[in-house]
């Protein structure tokens, strides 16, 4: 049973009114806070100081995607240990609550006070008592979510095999037990990473549900896999499904037409929006495909690179085929492209570019697949808010879009954190007004999406 940090505030305000009460009228009030006997108290007392732990105040900066979730921090003697202290931030940022569990071997490589600073809570280096294993990942545990990271060959082989002699072993084997969501992210050398029972055993934890992150394998280490992947896939775990089972392929940022070996003709799309939709429709639960001449890098998420129009119409048109629900395009692709000469094209004089126009990459998609939904953008620049409207609707309606998103670039949009975009649907006269920066866009953009699925 979670303990909402709601009840704790109503509990510290009733607290505050009672001793205001007091001082004001001179009669005392009811006492609450006798109800409470001494263990409720101590440890109400104990979750009032790690309230105001000075490290939460980053709660939420980031994001509330994991608003009101609990996550174990399982932490074991691989020395990656000494990145997590980022990564509990970084949950926390996001507005998850975090309680360390570390092992002996752990306690040899960070020392527990480092993750009591970053969690805000005080680091479970053995069982009392309390149970702390069962409190948190039995079967009404406050958590939402055992995460081990980094996760040794030594911890993930006694998983694998129900042994259950560390603190952090025992909270893996009541979190599956009680079938709480686990997640393990490996950190070790590489040849301890090849050995083939370390290989069965990731194997065998697969076959039983629990999710892998990384490892990536550079300079002969299996290295733990990067924060921002662990974050990412925390948040797939616990969040919103609505995109569950479905597939997604998203155009990004800038196409970049040749002029000669050496120079090309682009345009100044960041590929920002392209990111955040793909990251958002990732954390949906969807198969995400992104398609541009850029490199994301992270290994839930499948990339392709194209660099020409040309290149990035015939990708997507070739990936189609492997069956896809939701297109969306954001690229800026180019209108224009040219012949591109075979020789550097030499400096000095005047050059004269002839540019022809480039293939229509929704209208051959659409042509293709009737029943695709297919979101597009529209960018205009230095036209009042009517116009905006009317050229977006007619895109729309041309193009045979199921969404477009438009917005006067002039105004924000190209390279920028945030942005202004109206959402126009088939539903006529029915649009939407949305700012702000442009991970919010792309939740709002995908709940839109999810919500045309058949
Ligand atoms: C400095 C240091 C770094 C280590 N790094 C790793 C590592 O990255 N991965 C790993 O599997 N073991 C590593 N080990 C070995 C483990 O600490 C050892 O297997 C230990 O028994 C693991 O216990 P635990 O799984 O209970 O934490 C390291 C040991 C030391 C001393």
């Amino acid at each position: 049973m979670k303990i909402p940090s709601k009840d704790f505030k109503d509990q510290t305000d009733q607290t505050n009114q009672t001793a205001q009460n007091q001082e004001n009228s001179g009669q005392r009030e009811p006492d609450r806070v006798n109800t409470m006997d001494d263990e409720d108290r101590q440890r109400a007392a104990g979750l009032r100081a790690e309230k105001f732990h000075p490290a939460l105040w980053i709660e939420g900066q980031r994001s509330s995607s994991l608003a009101g979730k609990t996550v174990v921090l399982g932490v074991t003697g691989s020395i990656a240990a000494v990145r997590v202290v980022e990564l509990a931030r970084e949950l926390i940022r996001n507005g998850a609550e975090v309680h360390a569990v570390m092992t002996d071997a752990a306690r040899h490589i960070l020392h527990p006070d480092a993750l009591h600073y970053a969690t805000g809570n005080p680091v479970i280096t053995e069982l009392g008592g309390r149970v702390e294993h069962v409190e948190f990942c039995g079967l009404q545990g406050r958590a939402d979510l055992l995460l081990i990271a980094p996760a040794t060959a030594n911890t993930i082989g006694k998983i694998a095999y129900g042994i259950d002699d560390t603190a952090v072993t025992s909270f893996a084997t009541t979190a599956l037990g009680s079938g709480m969501p686990l997640m393990i992210v490996p950190a070790m050398h590489e040849s301890m990473y090849r050995h083939p029972a370390v290989i069965e055993n990731i194997t065998k934890l697969k076959s039983w549900g629990i999710f892998i992150v990384g490892p990536r394998l550079e300079e002969g280490i299996a290295k733990i896999a990067a924060n921002e992947e662990v974050v990412l896939e925390v948040e797939r775990a616990l969040g919103n499904k609505s995109l569950e089972k479905r597939r997604v392929i998203i155009t990004s940022g800038s196409t970049a037409e040749s002029l000669d070996p050496i120079r090309i003709l682009t345009n100044r799309a960041s590929g920002k929006t392209g990111k955040e939709l793909a990251l958002e429709a990732y954390r949906r639960g969807a198969d995400v495909t992104l398609v541009h001449r850029d490199w994301l890098g992270l290994s839930g998420i499948r990339e392709i690179f194209v660099e020409s129009a040309a290149e990035m119409t015939d990708k997507v048109l070739s990936e189609l085929e492997t069956g896809y629900d939701i297109l969306i395009s954001a690229a800026a692709i180019a209108d224009y492209t040219a012949e591109p000469s075979p020789e550097k094209i030499k400096s000095g004089g005047e050059l004269v570019l002839r540019l022809k126009p480039t293939r229509k990459l929704i209208k051959e998609c659409r042509e293709k697949y009737p029943d695709l939904v297919i979101i597009g953008f529209k960018a205009e620049t230095g036209v009042g808010r009517e116009e905006l409207l009317e050229r977006a609707a007619a895109t729309l309606e041309g193009s045979k879009l199921d969404l477009i998103a438009a917005n006067d670039v002039e105004k924000s949009g190209m390279g920028t954190e945030d942005n202004e975009l109206y959402l126009l649907g088939t539903e006529k006269g029915k649009i939407r007004h949305i700012s702000g920066s442009k991970r919010k866009l792309a939740a709002i953009i995908l709940e839109e999406a999810a919500g045309l699925l058949k």
